[in-house]
């Protein structure tokens, strides 16, 4: 595996999609689904992301972009989900719009997790709404025949993907912080046993939450295995490579997340 992850060789263009559904989950989060060019959902693979215009036509605030992990495609509908946790005003405009709205998008944008051949057990570390790449990952991988389990995080229950968006196949273990659902205390807690069982290991969400599975992992693991890829979240103006506002220090130099990433091998990443 290579210590920088491939680019995405999917096709990257500007449209407005309407907006076909769009229903809370998550507690505090939406999931806003809206059409895509004829045939253009083929391409997505799990860890891409596409930019979204979080403004009308009239409107020139805010002027940037938000950038949002693909949660799911339907292929046949010719739609993509996004899962979106409105921080602030960009998330707020977005999880407002209902069907028949119109949304301005830029994607398919970054690179994508990737699955060895020979992996067949996959262990998913997802911490809030980290859960978006990973579903759509999981689903790829079941359908292939792979075993997964697929390990959430979240403060409380209520914030917990619930199971029915997973495949039947996932074994799904959650943990809550306030001890309201699952294991009490963090997501990581629960990573050791599953590392001699997994061949490689996914994972997404708040840089600190990565940050402690790397803990775990390197005074868990055997060897040098199993191999961890990381979506990381770093704030981003462009994303197309051209203001350098979300770089991440790799062992190959700084390297711009929204292109050579967001996902990276674990160990191709300097941590601090
Ligand atoms: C590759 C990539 C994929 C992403 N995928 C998803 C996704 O699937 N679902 C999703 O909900 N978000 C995702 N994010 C994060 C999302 O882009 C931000 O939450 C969004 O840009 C915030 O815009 P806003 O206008 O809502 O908030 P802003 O007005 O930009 O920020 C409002 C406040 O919230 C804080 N804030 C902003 N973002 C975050 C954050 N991620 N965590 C904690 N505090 C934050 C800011 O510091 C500020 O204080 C992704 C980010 C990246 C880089
Ligand atoms: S967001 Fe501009 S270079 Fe990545």
């Amino acid at each position: 595996m290579a210590a920088i992850l491939q680019r995405a060789a999917a096709p990257v263009r500007e449209w407005v999609g309407t907006v076909t559904d769009n229903r809370p989950i998550m507690g505090d989060s939406w999931l806003v689904t809206f059409t895509a060019p004829d045939g253009f959902v083929g391409h997505i693979k799990p860890g891409h992301f596409v930019n979204v215009l979080p403004r009308g036509p009239l409107s020139f605030d805010p002027i940037l972009r938000r950038p949002y992990s693909v949660y799911g495609v339907d292929a046949e509908r010719n739609t993509m989900t996004l899962l979106i946790r409105p921080y602030g005003r960009g998330g707020q405009w977005i999880v407002e719009q209902q069907p028949g709205a119109q949304m301005n998008i830029l994607g398919i944008l970054g690179n994508h997790y990737e699955i060895a051949p020979r992996s067949t057990h996959l262990l998913m570390v997802a911490g809030g709404v980290g859960a978006a790449p990973l579903r759509m990952l999981s689903q790829q991988a079941t359908a292939a025949g792979k075993n997964v389990t697929y390990l959430l995080g979240a403060r409380t229950a209520d914030q917990l993907l619930e199971a029915s968006e997973l495949p039947n196949a996932v074994e799904y273990v959650i943990a809550t912080e306030d001890g309201t659902a699952g294991h009490q205390g963090f997501v990581t807690d629960m990573v050791a046993p599953y590392l001699q069982w997994a061949d490689q290991v996914f994972t997404c969400g708040p840089t600190p939450m990565m940050a402690a599975l790397r803990n775990v992992v390197m005074h868990n693991r055997f060897g040098k295995g199993p191999q961890v890829q990381i979506s990381v979240e770093r704030t981003m103006a462009c994303g197309v490579g051209a203001c350098l506002g979300c770089v991440v220090e790799t062992r190959k130099g700084m390297k711009a997340s929204c292109i050579d990433g967001p996902v990276f091998d674990m160990e191709s990443v300097v941590w601090q």
